[in-house]
């Protein structure tokens, strides 16, 4: 028996409570699969990870294995990777090149852009199966914004843009660090916890945590003369040194604070990063590039895609449930096209002493979250979690939580039809006319 009631969403008492059942039971996870990754826009891939014609990358999506690719011509697919034949995948390389696939189990070939061209013994088939089964299918809904490539499994669901509304403009924080585009580092993180998939939702936009759960890392960031995040002395475009979080419809939100530097950076480095900025207040204007290199941001694009900007890195993630108590987790590092070895070499640092499995950071979330669940084994007699932090104030801090209580609701929305009204609190950090012009 599942219980019916998830959240508990008290505007008067200023609580909000999650139950923790959300994050053990197997029925939620059905629920989850149809509800949600079965009709929600979910992230699949750059389009700088298939420079070239014929280039491909294959991926798991909601639980789907698809294939994200470039055809002869040079256009963009994604195809389910999933023979028509018996259900084989037809391309077991995680990337490369092919103009067809072929079924490695009793060899049916495919054209890169799907077709079926060769089955072995068709002379044996009265039915023609390039004819009865034509080609590899693709989701109903293939769409992309600033680069990211993104699928709907549901072909009635709003357009991509829709979907994504004035969050986006998070998307273009990032799209817009360099005149000729950012792209996707080579190399990809992958790993998995022994956790909820939801847990590392809250944890990816959790500023609530930093002290305590990375305070090795802060304590060696201020030994080396940085000042730790959110105890800043500027406000930046109208964010305090605090921080502050802000909340989106279908469920993306963001906490964002004034950026402190750049740690472990060297003066090249910092030059570098001095020159993008003059020229995104060129091509931009100043506040907008403020806004983009002044501000540390985390964002989660509902479900489960992760942008993480924080000036000496930016990471991408996005994560799927394996089982309610596993996740399987990819993370890449963004940078601008067209910057030095110097500075490609100080990103990826960072994205391996930091970010990276075995980093300064990732471990020790990865370690409370799998603590957390197995603190839910006692839901029996401790049945909710609590997200009330900063609910009521008027502007939440960044390690408040309302951006976490936003993403819930939306899932709540999704999971039990239940719509529950935001708190009101949304803000873009620059002034979008000049932008959107
Ligand atoms: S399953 Fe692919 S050829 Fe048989
Ligand atoms: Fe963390």
């Amino acid at each position: 028996m599942t219980a019916e009631r998830f959240i508990i969403d008290d505007r008067e008492k200023n609580l909000f409570r999650v139950n923790r059942e959300a994050f053990t039971s197997e029925d939620v996870l059905q629920r989850e699969r149809r509800e949600i990754f079965g009709k929600t826009w979910l992230y699949v891939g750059h389009e700088s990870e298939i420079p070239g014609k014929n280039d491909f990358q294959t991926r798991d999506v909601g639980g789907r294995p698809v294939i994200f690719n470039r055809d002869r011509h040079g256009d963009v697919r994604v195809l389910l990777n999933t023979c028509l034949h018996r259900g084989s995948s037809v391309c077991r390389h995680s990337s490369g090149n092919a103009k067809i696939f072929t079924c490695f189990y009793h060899g049916w070939a495919y054209r890169n852009s799907g077709e079926l061209v060769n089955v072995p013994g068709n002379e044996d088939y009265k039915s023609e199966p390039a004819a009865v089964y034509k080609g590899l299918q693709s989701p109903p809904q293939v769409d992309s914004y600033r680069g990211l490539y993104f699928v709907n499994f549901d072909p009635d669901a709003p357009d991509l843009l829709t979907f994504l509304g004035e969050a986006r403009y998070f998307i273009d924080l990032a799209a817009d660090q360099s005149p000729e585009g950012v792209a996707i580092l080579e190399g990809t993180h992958k790993y998995s916890l022994k956790a909820n998939w939801k847990l590392l939702v809250e944890n990816s936009i959790d500023g609530y945590h930093a002290k305590s759960v990375h305070h090795t890392y802060f304590e060696m960031m201020m030994e080396l003369g940085a000042t730790p995040p959110m105890l800043g002395q500027d406000t930046v475009n109208g964010v305090a040194p605090a921080g502050m979080g802000t909340e989106f419809p279908n469920g993306h939100a963001t906490l964002m604070y004034p950026a402190n530097g750049l740690p472990l950076a060297t003066d090249s480095v910092k030059q570098t990063l001095a020159g993008l900025r003059s020229q995104a207040e060129q091509a931009f204007g100043e506040n907008y590039a403020n806004a983009m290199f002044g501000l540390a941001r985390n964002s989660v694009f509902f479900p489960s895609l992760i942008l993480i900007d924080l000036s000496f890195g930016l990471t991408l993630r996005t994560f799927y449930p394996v089982s309610a108590s596993e996740t399987l987790v990819t993370g890449w590092q963004i940078i601008p096209k067209g910057v030095d070895e110097e500075f490609v070499k100080y990103r990826i640092d960072n994205a391996l002493t930091f970010w990276g499995p075995a980093g300064l950071a990732t471990p020790d979330d990865v370690e409370a979250l799998e603590q957390a669940q197995k603190g839910f084994g006692a839901r029996g007699e401790v049945g909710w979690s609590d997200v009330s932090k900063g609910m009521g104030k008027p502007v939440p801090a960044a390690n408040d939580e309302l951006q976490m209580r936003s993403w819930w609701r939306e899932w709540n929305r999704r999971i039990t039809g239940e719509q529950l009204p935001t708190e009101g609190t949304s803000f873009v950090p620059f002034d979008k006319q000049g932008v959107d012009a």
